[in-house]
Parts: C-alpha cells; structure tokens; sequence
C-alpha cells in the first residue's frame, strides 16, 4: 500500500493506493486530526451498480461499525436537490448525531453527493472517500469540491469541504466499463500535460499496460495523477489561481456535454470524452497562435486515441460554442479564461478573446463531414 498526504494544514488527510485495501478499512479510516479511530455511526452512500460488488466486502469490515446504507439511483440525476434532501432526512431519523461518519462508496456523482450531505448535516460531520471509478480515484475524491446540480446547470450548489481520509481500492477497477476507464485516463492525461512532461511520456510507454488494467500500471498512473492534483489543491485550495489549470480542457468539454444534455441526449459523450477533445482544441489552439509545436498536439492526440477517447470536435455552430462557453463558471468580467499548453508538462490560464483563433481551433478539430 502507499499513501500520499494532502498538505492542507489542519486539514490535511492520507491518500491511500493498494490492491485489495477495501478489506482493512476499519483501521485505514480514521480522523488524522482528532487522532479518532472512524466512529460507531456510519452512513455508506453508494448506488445498486457499485453496492452488488463491493458493499459486502465493506460492511464485513467495518462488523464492528453500525453501518446504515442509503443507496441513490446510478446516473447524475442523483447529484440533485432530491436526493439531498432524502438522505439528510434519513439521517435525522435515524437520530445520528454530530459523531457519525458519511462514507461514500462508488464513482464521482456518489462522492461529491454524499461530501455535500456530510458538509451539510448538523453544519459537517466527518466524511471518507472510497472511490470506485478511475475518474473519481484520480480526480474528485481528492481536493474538497462537493457539489450537487440544479435545473439550470451543473454543480450549483456545493462546498469546499475535504475528507478524513480517501481509501483507494485500485481492484475495484476490474469491475468497471471500458467507456468509463477510458473517461479516467483523459484526467491522468490532463495531469500530463499540464504538470509534468515525464508523466506524459511515461503514460506514451504504458499505453498498453494501462488498457489491460496491470495493477503496477494503474497504482502507479494513480499515484502521480493523486500526488499532482494534491500538491496543486495544497497551493490554492478554492481556486483562486493555480488550481484552474486542473480545468484544462473543460471549457470547450462543458459545451459540448451542456450541448448534449440540452438536447436530452445523455449518452453520446461523457465528461472525460468531451474533456478529451476539449485538450485537444485547447492544443490547436495554441499551435495556431506559434506557441506549441504541431508535434506536441499530435502526441496528445495520439495518447489521448491511444486511450480510445475521441479526438474530434461534434459540429456546433459557432454561436452555440460561444453562448455555451460564456455559462462556464470560469467566466470573470465577460471574459473567457482558457486554460492552454505552452508545452507538454505546462499549462497557463489566459484570457483570449480572438474568436477567429477560436473558430479556427475548433474548425481544425472538428469531425469531417
Ligand atoms: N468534485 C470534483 O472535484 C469532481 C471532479 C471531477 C468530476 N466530478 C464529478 O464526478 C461525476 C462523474 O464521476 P464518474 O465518472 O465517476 O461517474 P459515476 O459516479 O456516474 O460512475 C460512472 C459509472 O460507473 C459505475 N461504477 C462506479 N464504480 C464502479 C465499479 N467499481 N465497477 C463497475 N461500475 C462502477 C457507476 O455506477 C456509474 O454507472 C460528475 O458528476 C462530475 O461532476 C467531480
Ligand atoms: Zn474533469
């Protein structure tokens, strides 16, 4: 097993990576601050899909716990104001109390529902991580984002608010789709490039190894993609600076998923698919403005196809791109802030308001008709 800390002071908490660790989870969840061993009081909030693999193993290790389960329907939809309140009201009949503990087991719609109810109930309680999907082990387990959606977009309502401690079980991955691992690896390639050119190489080298889901690979692929979003979040926790760079490629993403989703069309491209062609516009565009060689976009593509994640960009008319990107919430003052490579390993944010580049970028990307 390896563990990573997230250096956030008082709140800083223990990453922990191994094979199999699902099974001694009543010794590695615990309160790092109050020195506390988990509490007797547990809520586990998982969804059917995740709990038929591994909700047994889990309440087998914490016998000695009294574990309530709350299950919510697999999908976004379960990231909603609904849910929210559903489970807060279990809780409360169930008379838990400021010493319980919210666990959530499952991917990332599970994680950041479940850190929002244990931010929220009785004004926070402690709250632990088992992510279960590659995205949430690499990305939204770590760094406090919590967040439910609203009718009239995405992840609305939430808090910044950081676990105990995230257990991560990397065998839980044998039971995931293809589609969604393929989804977490366009995060461990964002990692990439935005922070560190070997990483990148490293992932060129073991394409192969990660697609068959070898245990070192993926450990060590989760690792580093951990040990970056961490050392990023220590700097700048609530997003004031640097932590915008972990956006790379979610600007142009957002569109195109918000695109879909206005059109009730929920299938045709998941968050890590649409952030997958949203780097590699971002890429274009900065080799269109001289300032990343042709070479590095063609890497990115290449790793990023290597992944089986799309490259190419649906047919929307500019308009849309422009009206669906100024709903970012990255948007300051009118002005669109992109997040773009100025080498593989390097990422700045910038204002870019030449729509004709943009155009261009995306044009250069799009699929041909
Ligand atoms: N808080 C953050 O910082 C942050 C960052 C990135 C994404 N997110 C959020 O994360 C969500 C997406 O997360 P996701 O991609 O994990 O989606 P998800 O939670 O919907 O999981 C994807 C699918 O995999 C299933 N699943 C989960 N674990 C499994 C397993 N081990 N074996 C088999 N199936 C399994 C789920 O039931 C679901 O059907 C979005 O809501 C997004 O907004 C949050
Ligand atoms: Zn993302």
């Amino acid at each position: 097993m390896q563990t990573l800390l997230v250096g956030l002071n008082e709140r800083s908490y223990p990453i922990h990576i191994g094979a199999g660790i699902l099974d001694q989870a009543a010794t590695l969840l615990h309160n790092p601050h109050q020195h506390s061993a988990l509490p007797k009081q547990v809520f586990v909030l998982t969804n059917a899909t995740v709990a038929a693999h591994y909700l047994q193993p889990l309440q087998r290790a914490l016998a000695a716990h009294q574990i309530e389960v709350f299950e919510v329907p697999d999908g976004e939809h379960a990231k909603s104001m609904e849910w929210f309140e559903q489970a807060l009201e279990r809780l409360c009949s169930l008379g838990f109390n400021r010493d319980c503990a919210v666990v959530a087991l499952g991917g990332g719609v599970v994680g950041d529902l479940a850190g929002f109810i244990a931010a929220s109930y009785q004004r926070g309680v402690d709250f632990y991580q088992i992510p279960t999907t590659l995205l949430a082990q690499v990305d939204s387990s770590v760094g406090g984002k919590t967040a439910i959606n609203l009718q009239g977009g995405k992840n609305l309502v939430g808090a910044f608010y950081q676990p105990q401690t995230v257990l991560i079980d990397t065998q839980c991955l044998t039971t995931l789709a293809n589609r969604e691992l393929s989804c977490g690896l366009a995060e461990v390639v964002k990692y990439g490039i935005i922070a560190d050119a070997d990483f990148f190489s490293w992932l060129e080298q073991n394409q192969a190894a990660l697609l068959a889901r070898d245990t070192t690979a993926l450990t060590y692929a989760i690792r580093r993609s951990c040990e970056i979003k961490a050392e990023i979040v220590a700097e700048d926790e609530r997003e004031q600076g640097r932590r915008a760079l972990l956006n790379l490629g979610h600007t142009f993403g957002h569109a195109i998923e918000t695109a879909f989703h206005q059109r009730n069309d929920h299938h045709s491209w998941h968050h890590g698919e649409a952030v997958a062609v949203g780097m590699v516009i971002a890429a274009r565009l900065m080799q269109l403005k001289g300032e990343l060689p042709q070479q590095a976009v063609e890497r990115i593509e290449q790793l990023l196809q290597a992944f089986k994640l799309p490259t190419r960009a649906p047919k929307l008319d500019l308009a849309q791109w422009q009206q669906l990107m100024q709903r970012d919430k990255k948007v300051k003052a009118g002005q669109i802030r992109f997040i773009l490579p100025t080498a593989i390993g390097q990422a700045e944010v910038r204002s870019e308001s030449d729509w004709s580049l943009i155009a261009q970028a995306i044009h250069a990307s799009e699929v041909e008709s």
